[in-house]
């Protein structure tokens, strides 16, 4: 099936930390899919510019490099149309090198969009920005782009705002989440919204819970370092999984625009019931990974990765969650993310309430509930579980059947990464799917007093063997309201 291109506007990107891992695994592949597919003018150029020495040609180079690991099959044509616009200037992110060549190199460009990518730790938002005003290049068409963690509380987060807010006005930072990006993450809106199917029975008193999961096989690795700082709350709790649930649970907002459903979503994080110390020991498990076994081979603990017995940082959180509003009044959110779990998948499960009276004998079987799932990932879809009677002659028997939707085998197209989607949106100046300050701020409010709560117990998070679904804790913690995670679908 083809796809609609619609070709952006002349563009200078300028990537800070243009040869850190995330320029190399995801920014540098993802323009060049964009590229390949004639999105990107002729008349646009990336500026790379990291601390390191090097020439345009070994930048070049390096990104080639990047291309041939993340993206395989390069159109030598494509490749070499890519690679001209890629300079490279070695710039001091907190010092002044490399500045003034920056400067010369976007020159008389005022008239195209300038963004800034700051790929680089949050410790140099605060310098890197201030330096991109001294030296005069926020034009009117700048933006300035970052990435999470942004802050590791709701003042740290604060403080970085005000320091890019000082340079940049709100409209032109794009704060990045990466899972906003995603495919079926934008079609969770286009089925609650392009539907009249949903919306009637999107509330407390048809839906009985919602579970999202997002769960990796992978450990921390080489991250170890930055994870310890941060656990699972920080990591992906805050933004991705609270993102998750907002755009379940928001209400329809006027519009696509950026504002409309960034009001929306704000609604709802402001509306997440607060959790205090008793509160936070009750509805929330935290985990850490043990030895054990994953993708079929022995893999260490996260606390020999680490090198550090004495680290209490979770790997694995679940939590149970709360909208304290008419719509989703008692209808709990059970969250739940971890490293080293039994398998890569990320989804949204929507258990609807059984149906208030059965017509069938007993021997026609149980009825489940309906359930929707939408699946994020891997092999993205939806799937919607529902009763039927069981085909062929002998009496009325009911089971349960999915009607499933795999986007993968609907559409032969290849899934663009989320960065592909996000970048260009930066280009266009779409905020729709980036955080608001103001969306920030909630999701730490509602975080900070959990992670505060965590700290004060001193208590150790509860030990899951790797390969596993985690701790028996977030089992149990499921199980006392009568429900279970799902595990089994798709
Ligand atoms: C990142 C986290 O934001 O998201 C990582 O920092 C995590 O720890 C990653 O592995 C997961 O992203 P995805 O797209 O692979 O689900």
């Amino acid at each position: 099936m083809a796809t609609r291109v619609i070709e952006v506007a002349p563009f200078d990107l300028v990537v800070f930390g243009a040869t850190g891992d995330l320029a190399h695994r995801k920014l540098l592949p993802a323009l060049y899919h964009r590229d390949a597919d004639g999105q990107i003018p002729d008349d646009a150029r990336i500026v790379g510019c990291s601390r390191r020495d090097m020439s345009d040609a070994d930048y070049r180079a390096f990104a080639t490099q990047a291309l041939e690991e993340h993206v395989g099959d390069l159109e030598r044509e494509t490749l070499s149309r890519f690679l001209e616009r890629l300079t490279y200037i070695a710039v001091d992110a907190a010092g002044e090198r490399g500045w003034n060549e920056l400067a010369a190199s976007v020159e008389g460009r005022e008239d195209v969009v300038r963004a800034f990518y700051l790929a680089v730790s949050p410790d140099f938002f605060g310098p890197i920005c201030q330096r991109i005003g001294a030296h005069g290049l926020v034009t009117e068409n700048a933006r300035v782009v970052i990435e999470k963690p942004i802050g590791k509380d709701g003042a740290s987060a604060k403080a970085l705002n005000e320091a890019i807010g000082a340079v940049f006005r709100e409209e032109q930072v794009f704060r990045i989440d990466h899972y906003l990006g995603k495919e079926t993450v934008q079609n969770l809106m286009a089925l609650r919204f392009a539907n009249a199917l949903f919306e009637p029975l999107w509330n407390a008193a048809h839906i009985d819970h919602v579970q999202i999961t997002v769960a990796e096989s992978i450990g921390v690795g080489g991250r170890a370092g930055y994870y310890d700082t941060a656990g699972a709350m920080r990591d992906m709790v805050q933004n991705h999984i609270l993102q998750l649930l907002c755009l379940v649970a928001m209400e329809p907002p006027e519009s696509m625009d950026a504002d409309s459903v960034r009001d929306e979503k704000l609604k709802v994080l402001k509306a997440l019931k607060p959790m205090d110390a008793d509160s936070a020991t009750r509805l929330t498990v935290r985990g850490q990974y043990r030895a054990g076994a994953s993708a079929g081979g022995a893999v260490p603990g996260y606390l020999e990765e680490l090198d550090d017995p004495g680290s209490h940082t979770e790997t694995f959180v679940a939590v149970k969650a709360e909208i304290a509003n008419w719509r989703w009044a008692n209808v709990p959110f059970y969250l739940r993310t971890g490293k080293r779990l039994a398998d890569r998948v990320s989804e949204i499960v929507v258990q609807f309430r059984p149906i208030p009276h059965s017509i069938f004998e007993a021997e026609a079987g149980e009825i489940a509930s309906n359930r929707l799932v939408i699946r994020l990932q891997p092999d993205e879809g939806v799937r919607m579980q529902v009763m039927i009677k069981d085909p062929g002659p002998g009496g009325m028997r009911l089971r349960q059947v999915p009607l499933d939707m795999s986007f993968a085998r609907a559409f032969n197209v290849r899934n663009p990464d989320a960065y592909e989607r996000l970048i260009m949106d930066v280009i266009r100046g779409n905020q729709t799917l980036f955080m608001r300050r103001d969306e920030v701020d909630a999701a730490w409010t509602w975080v900070d007093p959990i992670l505060e709560a965590w700290t004060t117990s001193r208590e150790a998070p509860k030990g899951y063997t790797a390969g596993t679904w985690g701790p028996s804790a977030a089992i149990a913690r499921i199980e006392r309201d009568g429900r279970t995670w799902f595990e089994d679908l798709i």
